[in-house]
């Protein structure tokens, strides 16, 4: 991959859009109760990254552009040709990874860097949909709900460097003010008058769940504990385990909102599985690459290169807590190859006083984040080559230039 990309500033093409949404989240979530809609508001007033919406804002003006050039898409639609057009519900199935594996060797074989790296640009493409601006909305408010529900299941003290909400409302009101959001989230959604989008956000949501479950409890959807048979290193099911529950988590709203984006921009069938293809990458290389960062400056803490506040400072979350809760991640997983020992403490989930620095120790001295590096790595070529199938435009390029950054970005 090169790394001499037409810089783009992805913010500075939707900067102004992404302030609106903001502005409308905050409006829609008054309600009678002052007390409530100062809850539901709590994570709104430390402006996050807003990742989703920017990405849905992005993907947006991409597909919207391809209607207003009424760019040809017969040789697409002949290469696309294997593409069966059933509704989405089995997007996770056996056939249809099938299918979008095809669609990334096509994607590669006509020559990944032809044309992505130095675009001829249209400028033309800066449309967004009112659907399409909601849908943004939407994507930050179901995140922003799970995040305070997943701050009281994970006992976090801070996010976006604010004391968690409840810390500081308590946890009857906090769960309350989720699932107001959440709740919030589904009228929006209603009122895009499109069933498809309505089942895509939807499954989000049972999506999110399971993935928290999943990582609540190591269990594979036929009741065992198969990825721990064997405590001398991990085995397939244990990297397998660990990539359903990131998708679940994180890279399905990437997928499905990015999905819902180009069906509501009425793309073609063939560019709507485009979208969730480049946002499942995405959503997976951003999601191992946020935990890489952390980890790496627990490792660095390890070391006391940087004491306790700085690091919580920087990351914005109490450190060690996913160690702590047992959740055996890629590095801990590639360091797992190297050193039989981390099985037993990835089993007790860490539970042992000094579990946690033995295994940041151990995944120190192993190629674990060098290995997950190219897992990111890996990933995010993968949406690449899905944006690649895309006509060249700077949303399409700002989309290209923020997917790459997370292969190079050290923090
Ligand atoms: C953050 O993970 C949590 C999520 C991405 C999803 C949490 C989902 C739920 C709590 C299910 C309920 C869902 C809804 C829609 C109300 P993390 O704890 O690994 O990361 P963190 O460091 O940001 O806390
Ligand atoms: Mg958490
Ligand atoms: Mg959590």
């Amino acid at each position: 991959v090169k790394n001499d990309i037409n810089k783009i500033d992805p913010l500075s093409l939707v900067a102004s859009e992404l302030g609106g949404i903001t502005d409308n989240i905050s409006r829609i979530l008054e309600t009678g109760n002052p007390t409530l809609s100062k809850v539901a508001r709590h994570y709104f007033q430390a402006t996050g990254k807003q990742i989703r919406p920017l990405v849905v804002l992005l993907m947006s003006q991409v597909v919207n552009g391809l209607a207003l050039e009424s760019h040809s898409t017969s040789q697409i639609t002949s290469d696309f040709a294997f593409i069966d057009r059933s509704v989405p519900e089995n997007l996770d199935s056996d056939k249809e990874s099938m299918i979008r594996d095809s669609i990334i060797r096509l994607a590669l074989s006509q020559s990944l860097n032809k044309d992505l790296y130095n675009p001829t640009i249209n400028m033309n493409n800066n449309v967004i949909l009112p659907t399409q601006r909601r849908l943004a909305e939407i994507t930050e408010l179901i995140h922003t709900a799970s995040l305070v529900h997943d701050d009281i299941i994970d006992g976090s003290d801070t996010r976006r460097g604010i004391p968690t909400s409840h810390q500081v409302f308590g946890n009857k009101m906090s769960v309350l003010a989720g699932d107001f959001l959440l709740a919030r989230a589904s009228v929006s959604l209603a009122r895009l008058r499109n069933p498809e989008v309505v089942e895509l956000l939807a499954t989000v949501i049972m999506d999110l769940v399971e993935g928290e479950f999943k990582q609540l409890k190591n269990i594979n959807s036929d009741g065992s504990n198969l990825q721990y048979s064997d405590l001398n290193a991990p085995n397939e099911d244990s990297f397998k385990y660990y990539i359903q529950k990131t998708y679940l988590k994180t890279s399905s709203l990437f997928a499905k909102s990015l999905r819902a984006s180009a069906v509501l921009g009425n793309a073609s069938d063939e560019y709507v599985e485009m979208a969730y293809i480049f946002g499942r990458n995405l959503g997976t290389a951003f999601q191992v690459h946020s935990f890489n960062f952390t980890f790496t400056i627990k490792m660095a803490l390890v070391d006391d290169l940087l004491d306790f506040t700085s690091s919580q400072k920087q990351t914005g979350k109490p450190v060690g807590a996913d160690l702590n809760l047992g959740i055996a991640t890629a590095p801990v997983l590639y360091a797992w190859q190297e050193f039989p020992e981390l099985g037993v403490l990835i089993k007790r989930k860490f539970s042992e006083i000094n579990d946690p620095q033995t295994a940041l120790l151990l995944v120190q001295k192993s190629q674990g984040i060098a290995k997950t590096r190219q897992l990111i790595q890996s990933y995010a070529e993968r949406a690449m080559a899905a944006l690649s199938l895309f006509p060249p435009s700077p949303s399409r390029q700002a989309l290209l230039q923020l997917t790459h950054s997370l292969i190079y970005r050290t923090k």
